[in-house]
């Protein structure tokens, strides 16, 4: 990637900052977007006719059109939310569960696409985890075997955000609907470790809500999307302004539309910046930045691998796997090395178990690991720079 983009994420300049899985870094020109919202048009959407509102409404609309379109998305509708784990839990809270339903889930998954079904078990519903191998993978057939006429629900991660493990979400999609029955499975996809580093065609996948995060694909925070195939589908999660058609004494109409979803006043400035989000990921090129990612995913496998005492997890094909990259070196809590890092080389990354306990205990790991994620504003020499210093610190303990 060229210094045009670095220049658009001024924090580059000052830290490496290899922490994207988390939260990424935002542009300029996101910023931007999101400071003229206030600066030149600040006014509520879906309610007032002046000039303002007017403004602000087209464009917080068009926003759900460009991330519907960055998405892949053909029908259905885009919801705004807050983060992912708003997107899951709407999903949750919005379906009518029955006693003995079952939802199928995996060991995977972050704690936002676990607590959601978990929390189910209150009202009778079933949660069956599907295991992957210690590298993140799973065979179909085991899916094959947790699928019930009685689930009603399979919520996969479309990649881990531990191991960078792509899960063949659309295989599991298809082999969901040959078991389809009236009631279910529906496939609920979490991408919010794909959708920022992947070229995505979300109608394609074949599931019916497909959950992310805007902040990690280089919008704001507060920021995250719900895709829902069928509206019809889900019972709004909170009801109030803004998503009625009319409302009586003692009874009420839903908006169409994702209004029906997005009760109160939405965050504007934020959706509004990640429409300008998918603009830039869009300009540069969704292709090209996997591309990108791979390369310096190969340099940080390569180079973890040549340094003693250092043990990475996850696949080692790059086929299999996206740019973020687990490790730990022997001796040293990742805790520990995380602060080092910072500390000796100024590289910000994550450590601990990164909202994935039940995939920690599985794979013995109780202090969980370093996480190194990168995105399209780090660079070949950020990697070696990391390299140098987990192998200065390796070699001193
Ligand atoms: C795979 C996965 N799912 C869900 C989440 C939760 O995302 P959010 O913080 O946007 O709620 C994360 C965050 O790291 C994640 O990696």
């Amino acid at each position: 990637m060229n210094e045009r983009i670095r220049a658009d994420f001024p924090i580059t300049a000052t830290v490496i900052y290899l922490d994207s899985a988390a939260t990424s870094l935002t542009p300029e020109p996101v910023v931007e977007a999101v400071s003229r919202y206030y600066r030149e048009y600040n006014a509520n959407v879906g309610r007032g006719v002046y000039r303002l509102a007017q403004i602000a409404t087209q464009r917080y609309q068009d926003a759900h059109c460009k991330v519907a379109r960055f998405l892949g998305t053909t029908g259905g509708e885009i919801i705004f939310t807050k983060n992912t784990t708003e997107a899951i839990n709407m999903v949750a809270y919005g379906l009518h569960w029955q006693r003995d339903d079952e939802v199928v889930t995996t060991l995977l998954e972050h704690h936002s696409n676990f607590l959601p079904w978990m929390r189910l078990k209150e009202q009778g519903v079933r949660v069956k985890i599907v295991k992957p191998t210690q590298e993140g993978r799973f065979e179909l057939v085991e899916f094959e075997q947790a699928i019930t006429e009685k689930t009603k629900m399979v919520a996969v991660s479309q990649v881990s955000n531990v191991l960078g493990t792509i899960v063949p979400v659309k295989e599991l999609a298809a082999l969901c609907a040959e078991k389809r029955t009236e009631t279910g499975p529906l496939v609920l996809v979490d991408g919010a470790q794909s959708a920022p580093h992947c070229p995505l065609n979300v109608a394609g996948l074949g599931c019916d809500f497909f959950a992310c995060a805007g902040h990690k694909m280089l919008g704001p925070t507060g920021t995250g999307v719900l895709w829902v195939r069928d509206p019809e589908l889900l019972e709004p999660a909170l009801f109030g302004g803004g998503m009625i058609e009319t409302v009586s004494q003692d009874a009420y109409t839903l908006a169409g539309g994702y209004e029906r979803f997005e009760a109160g006043t939405p965050h504007i400035a934020g959706g509004i910046g990640l429409g300008r989000a998918v603009d830039y990921l869009n300009n540069v090129g969704m292709a090209q930045i996997s591309k990108y990612e791979a390369r310096l995913t190969q340099q940080l496998l390569e180079g973890l691998d040549g340094i003693k005492k250092v043990r990475v997890y996850g696949p080692s094909e790059l086929r299999d796997r996206i740019g973020v990259v687990s490790f730990t070196v022997d001796g040293v809590h990742p805790h520990e090395l995380a602060r080092m890092l910072d500390e000796v080389a100024n590289i910000m990354v994550r450590s601990g178990h990164h909202c994935c306990m039940p995939l920690m205990d599985y794979l013995g790991l109780k202090n969980g690991t370093v996480r190194a994620s990168l995105y399209l504003y780090n660079t070949g020499e950020e990697i070696d720079a990391l390299l140098e210093a987990v192998e200065a610190i390796a070699r001193a303990v």
